[in-house]
């Protein structure tokens, strides 16, 4: 376990072979304890329609230059079932921020037909921002298991400066608790490289991760988008810089959180085009191909040059699926590759550490 200055220590790291040893480090740890099969979550982007107005995200909800959508009922389920057809194990269902009766209630009946049918096979996650503690649950009942809610940082100043005033840290917060006491898997996550942001945050970010106890974790480098309050600091903000450090940032959670799921996410690939080769090689094993219709991509543009925007879901499989391989990794079709840490943490007498195949679809 490595303490704060010891985090802040590999964070800063220049050499190029230290960071090689660290990234070697992590990826022995990853072979232990999760294994090399990379999991596909395939990513229905259904709607960005927000009710949020975070200053770093393009969908917020004053970027009065973005086309707003929501995919019907039926087309969120055809792409899921999409995902079934093709042996991906599950999906994640992801959107802006909303949390009125009718959009909680729509959840809910796509989460119940994709469980119909897909005969129960299909693992669903969410990622559906704040909600009341009935809504989560009413989702899990319906067989939603695992629930996305980035923090974006645990810092509270940092978050003041990113957020308007009633957006709040302790909500969020308070909402990770409620995903976790109702039986999800719950998966954090922080943005890196935000306008003021320090090492010393991110330290304190895994430590967060860690203390908290989460199973799952996606992250990835903040990304300037010219329509929001923080295009202001384009002058100023490192992509390269953001990119090296969340590479570093998978590495020392791998070593320090060892049996939790972790994304390489979309955005290191906007970045470097190897980029998510790069996080799974830093310690990550999950991935999530966007699979909703390529005519929504371009108005789901969190942050500039999102990549894979026209590229439908039968190319972007083909291309992961060489991705991985080109990495000597293997897909773990048709599984829902659960964090074994969620198990251990629910079942401690029966978990297995090494076990990678169970959750099978
Ligand atoms: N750069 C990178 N990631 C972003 N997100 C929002 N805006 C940006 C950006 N400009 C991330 C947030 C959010 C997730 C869905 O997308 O962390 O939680």
């Amino acid at each position: 376990m490595f303490s704060k200055k010891e985090i802040i220590e590999r964070l800063s790291m220049r050499d190029e072979n230290d960071v090689k040893e660290l990234f070697t480090e992590a990826y022995r740890t990853k072979l232990q304890f999760v294994g090399n099969k990379v999991f596909f979550r395939g990513i229905v982007e259904l709607s960005n329609l927000c009710t949020k107005d975070c200053y770093y995200c393009g969908i917020r909800k004053s970027n009065l230059n973005v086309q707003r959508y929501e995919m019907t009922k039926e087309e969120v389920v055809e792409s899921a079932l999409w995902a079934y057809k093709n042996s991906y194990g599950s999906v994640v269902l992801q959107s802006g921020e909303r949390s009125d009766p009718k959009f909680a209630a729509m959840i809910t009946d796509v989460i119940r037909e994709i469980k119909t049918r897909s005969q129960g096979k299909l693992g669903i996650t969410l990622s559906l921002g704040e909600q009341t503690h009935d809504t989560y649950k009413r989702w899990y009942d319906e067989g939603a298991h695992r629930y996305l809610l980035r923090i974006e940082t645990s810092n509270e100043q940092l978050y003041k400066a990113c957020h308007p005033q009633d957006h709040t840290l302790e909500q969020r917060l308070s909402c990770l608790k409620d995903l976790k006491d109702i039986g999800y898997q719950a998966g954090t996550g922080v943005l890196i490289g935000l306008p003021g942001q320090t090492l010393e945050h991110l330290a304190d970010d895994i430590i967060f991760f860690k203390e908290f106890d989460i199973d799952m974790i996606g992250m990835g480098p903040y990304i300037i988008h010219a329509d929001t309050p923080f295009s202001i600091h384009r002058n100023d903000v490192n992509h390269r810089y953001n990119f090296e450090t969340a590479l570093k940032m998978i590495a020392i959670c791998r070593i320090m959180l060892k049996d939790i799921n972790i994304a390489s996410t979309t955005a290191l690939q906007a970045i470097d085009p190897l980029g998510r080769e790069m996080g799974l090689q830093a310690g990550a094993n999950i991935i999530m191909p966007i699979i909703s219709d390529t005519k929504y991509r371009e108005m789901y543009q969190l942050y500039q040059d999102k990549p894979c925007m026209d590229e439908n879901a039968d190319q972007c499989r083909d291309c992961l699926g060489r991705r991985v391989a080109s990495i000597g990794e293997t897909i773990g079709f048709n599984e829902w590759g659960d964090s074994p840490h969620y198990k251990k943490r629910r079942d401690p007498k029966n978990a297995k550490v090494d076990n990678v195949t169970d959750g099978s679809c």
